[in-house]
């Protein structure tokens, strides 16, 4: 048999440390890399870094999620032993990888990113682009490329930035003339991405629309209340609207029995079922966030834990990230002062 075949396959992924995670990031990614991280090699980088390209107003956040970020992914199951996670500001490689790819993208090439243009408009920079975040899709091919990964697990609209690192891949294999670097797949989750309880599209901190993994009972159940269904449906027995029904995109996502689900959908549509009765069902969210709430809560009192988690983790990517910046300044033979 091939020995390559049966080499496990690398993964890298991560998070920006601008905010504990919530469920939106449960439902499309941590749940998939609890079970990824039983068949591949799996690293997690806690992406401090990448989080000031757009949280330079305010590092103080960006350091103090660093640690929360970590907690949730514990929280979460994702077992150390088996997921190297580790911490992006600790990595000098990948600065300095980010440095060189810099040489190997244009300006123009960058503000053609589709995942750049929908972010800056959606956080209103206008003309004032911090060229940090301009360039974030260098540094995010840095961080891939650096761990040789070749699949990276991330939402749709994270796609176009797998075409940009593999673009650069090319030109740097190019560049030295034979495949030093590897080239990158997107793994894109089946179930896309969980709206808020406003209905919008994204479930996030900074829009209040969100659920947190490490919630109370309480605020998941006030959150439940406030969620948006269908606002013509006034009156239980009047017919409602499943599309769009909030309440029913969360059934779906959480409720394993599709069969209650999808009667529970035909007796809304006909009329004769309030809200208030589908949103009890949706306690199962309560269920699910227990256990993860109450791990949290265990970890949190062990913070030394925590950081030999981080230290041994960042110590065992350095390593790896170390050897890739050393292959690629020997390939193009850049000056080297030993
Ligand atoms: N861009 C990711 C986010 O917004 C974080 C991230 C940083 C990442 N480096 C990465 C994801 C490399 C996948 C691969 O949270």
């Amino acid at each position: 048999m091939d020995p390559i075949s049966t080499e496990k396959r690398t993964i890298l992924t991560g998070d920006r440390t601008s905010g504990p995670l919530h469920l939106g990031h449960y439902v499309g990614s941590l749940k998939n890399r609890v079970k990824l991280q039983e068949t591949y090699r799996q690293f997690l980088l806690l992406a401090d870094t990448q989080a000031l390209t757009d949280n330079a107003h305010d590092p103080e956040r960006v350091r103090r999620n660093v640690l929360e970020v970590a907690l949730d992914y514990l929280a979460v199951g994702i077992d150390p032993e088996k997921t190297t996670i580790c911490v992006q500001s600790a990595l000098p490689a990948l600065a300095e990888l980010t440095m060189l790819y810099l040489n190997f993208v244009t300006v123009a090439r960058l503000e053609r990113n589709p995942t750049i243009k929908d972010e800056i408009h959606a956080r209103g920079f206008g003309r004032d682009i911090p060229a940090g975040f301009l360039c974030y899709p260098v540094a995010q091919a840095a961080d891939i490329t650096a761990f040789k990964a070749t699949l990276v697990p991330v939402g749709e609209d994270q796609a176009p930035l797998i075409e940009q690192t593999n673009e650069i891949v090319r030109r740097i294999n190019n560049q030295i003339g034979r495949n030093v670097l590897v080239e990158a797949e997107a793994l894109i989750p089946r179930f896309g991405r969980l709206p808020g309880i406003d209905g919008k599209a994204k479930m996030s901190k900074s829009q209040g629309n969100a659920i947190l993994l490490s919630a109370e009972a309480a605020a998941i159940r006030e959150a439940v209340h406030r969620m948006y269904t269908d606002p013509k449906h006034l009156c239980a027995s009047d017919p409602g609207t499943v599309e769009g029904n909030v309440v029913f995109t969360y059934l779906d996502a959480f409720d394993e029995n599709e069969a209650d689900v999808a009667e529970l959908k035909a007796r809304y549509r006909r009329g004769g079922l309030g809200d208030m009765a589908v949103k009890r069902r949706l306690e199962a969210i309560l269920l699910l966030l227990a256990p993860i709430r109450e791990r949290r809560a265990v970890y949190a009192r062990k913070p030394e834990y925590l950081l030999d988690v981080l230290r041994e983790g960042t110590k065992k990517a350095r390593t790896i990230t170390d050897l890739t910046l050393a292959e690629l300044q020997s390939g193009l033979k850049l000056f080297m002062l030993d």
